[in-house]
């Protein structure tokens, strides 16, 4: 079960890395092929409680990859961990079938509780250098996270995910709509909106004081 899980990690960088020239390259060359290899064996142990074994051979794998992989992670079938440095994949993650990660990923956590705290990814999901997916959540089958994005809530199947915090701009490949995006507000832009209410302000109680001054003439 594990030779086969081996052999379709290599065969995915053979389908989706344009640089993999052949199987032997890919199997002798390619540090996320090696992190998948020592996570399988890591994973066996972990799943019959031999946590020690299980956590040294997942620190070997960082130390000699730069990718981490907690044991207890569920990791599908056909991933690509390409370039690797930098990944980090928490322990109740689970990666579904033909996921690609790139170096600078991590798959988090946020705070300190016990329990499942990090993502649950579907199959086919394309994780961008340097995005960050942290939380509990379910990213769907088919969604992309930018490169750089930090995402901290569930996608829907086949969207594409963009910014920090991340929110989609394409669902099935077709565009959101600008207007229909959810845009956060930057600190430029709530800058120039408190100064416009004190503008308004300012206008409103020289339109008072001028009311006031009208009225007095007016009754005398
Ligand atoms: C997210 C991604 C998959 C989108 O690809 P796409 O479907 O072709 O999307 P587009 O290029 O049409 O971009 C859609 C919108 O997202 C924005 N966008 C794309 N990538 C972005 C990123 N990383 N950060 C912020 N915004 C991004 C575009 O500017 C565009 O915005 P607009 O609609 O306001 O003009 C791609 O940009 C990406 O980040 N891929 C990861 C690649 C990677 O990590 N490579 C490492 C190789 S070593």
């Amino acid at each position: 079960m594990i030779l086969k899980d081996i052999w379709l990690d290599v065969k995915a960088v053979q389908e989706r890395d344009p640089a993999a020239r052949n199987a032997l390259e890919v199997l002798f060359l390619y540090q996320g092929v090696h992190a998948l290899i020592w996570h399988r064996f890591a994973h066996w142990f972990y799943k019959h409680r031999m946590f020690f074994i299980a956590r040294l051979l997942s620190q070997m794998a960082r130390f000699f990859t730069l990718i981490e992989i907690h044991p207890g992670a569920e990791m599908g079938h056909g991933i690509l961990i390409d370039h690797g440095c930098g990944v980090v994949i928490g322990e109740t993650t689970v990666v579904g079938d033909n996921c690609t990660i790139y170096q600078g990923v991590t798959l988090g956590g946020v705070g300190l509780n016990k329990g499942k705290r990090h993502p649950t990814l579907g199959n086919n999901v394309t994780v961008g250098a340097g995005a960050k997916i942290l939380g509990a959540f379910e990213v769907g089958d088919n969604c992309r996270v930018a490169a750089n994005a930090v995402l901290l809530k569930p996608l829907e199947n086949d969207t594409t995910a963009v910014g920090i915090p991340a929110r989609p701009v394409k669902i099935g490949g077709v565009p959101v709509p600008k207007e229909q995006r959810e845009e956060t507000v930057t600190k430029e832009q709530y800058k120039a909106m408190e100064e416009r209410v004190q503008k308004m302000e300012e206008e409103l109680k020289r339109l008072r004081q001028q009311l006031d001054l009208f009225s007095g003439q007016s009754e005398t």
